[in-house]
């Protein structure tokens, strides 16, 4: 049994197949914390939605690779027999990480050399490839830079996919998906348009021209946040100060998912109606200084965030593989 086996999780080959086959796409949720993990699987098994459990690794002060995995094993325990949990890594940044995610137990990773000269990043992700698939382990690569993370200033198109570029990389790395630049933004802020121009619209044409050179390659949107603004006005209600907090319309996440995109990454979506929610209540309750409290008003407000994103916007809900037809 492989090890990611032994803890319960799945990879992401048939997860991905299904949703390519679907058009629908299933939810890369970031976690950081135990609310985050308890909401993400409840709300998933609420809707029957397949899931990864994605994480980008912290310093181990922060939170030691023991306790995620802890957290992460006891969401599987959850979710066993009603749900496939894919465990993925996100944005890792070098062979020896991704080599010892897999040796711990992740059933998926991400290995990010977008920003490398794209002879390194083929060979990096190459030797990733290798080394995950002799132990049944998906690979996510990236080509094109992701505003918010990884590109320096200058325009955004710059940094988007050149699909001509895509079925070389394929080839010669052997990726499972890949993550694609076209112009989502990682974080809380994805106009980067200067204050009264419009944002652009995602560059949908390139999805097609990708999915026209490769029809079955699973594609991954990050920084794919809609940044509900009633969350954002829950933090700015309570003391907060979010400026500029702008998302990805949803109608341009399902856009994208009808074409060939089969996972979205959300994690500010999250993080702002964590925040919110946190403020919200220690506002209205001054004297609660219980975490089990304050923490679980968030944990609510992000099982249904979570619901509504699986339900409304990527369509993954009642897609549980494990789910009787
Ligand atoms: P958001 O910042 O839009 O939530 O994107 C998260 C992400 O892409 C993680 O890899």
């Amino acid at each position: 049994m492989r090890s990611y086996e032994a803890y319960g999780f799945v990879n992401t080959k048939a997860m991905y197949e299904r949703a390519l086959a679907g058009h629908y796409a299933v939810p890369g949720y970031n976690f950081n914390t135990l609310e985050q993990v308890q909401a993400i699987v409840q709300a998933c098994i609420d809707t029957c939605s397949p899931v990864l459990l994605q994480y980008f690794v912290l310093p181990e002060e922060q939170l030691h690779p023991a306790l995620v995995l802890g957290l992460v094993r006891g969401a599987a325990e959850m979710a066993a027999g009603r749900i496939d949990v894919a465990f993925h890594l996100d944005h890792g940044s070098s062979f020896e990480q991704c080599k010892a995610c897999i040796d711990g137990g992740y059933s998926s990773v991400m290995i990010d050399g977008s920003q490398l000269p794209h002879a390194d990043n083929v060979a990096m992700t190459r030797e990733v490839v290798s080394y995950a698939h002799d132990r049944g382990v998906t690979v996510e690569g990236e080509l094109g830079g992701i505003a918010g993370r990884e590109t320096a200033d200058g325009p955004m198109e710059e940094h988007y996919t050149k699909p001509d570029e895509v079925e070389d990389f394929v080839a010669a790395t052997g990726v499972d998906s890949l993550a694609v630049s076209v112009g989502t933004v990682h974080g809380a802020s994805k106009n980067l348009a200067k204050p009264g121009q419009t944002p652009p619209p995602l560059r949908l044409d390139i999805l097609e021209e990708v999915k026209r050179r490769l029809p079955g390659l699973p594609v991954v949107l990050h920084g794919a946040s809609a940044i509900p603004q009633e969350h954002v006005r829950a933090v700015n209600a309570h003391g907060g100060s979010l400026t500029r907090a702008v998302g990805i319309p949803d109608d341009q996440i399902r856009a994208a998912i009808a074409i060939n995109v089969c996972k979205v990454n959300i994690h500010s979506d999250t993080q702002i109606a964590m925040t919110g929610a946190v403020r919200t209540h220690l506002v209205a309750c001054p004297g609660d200084f219980d975490p089990r409290t304050y923490l679980d008003s968030a944990r609510k407000v992000l099982v249904a965030l979570y619901s509504d994103k699986n339900r409304r916007v990527l369509g993954s809900a009642g897609k549980a593989s494990t789910v009787p037809p």
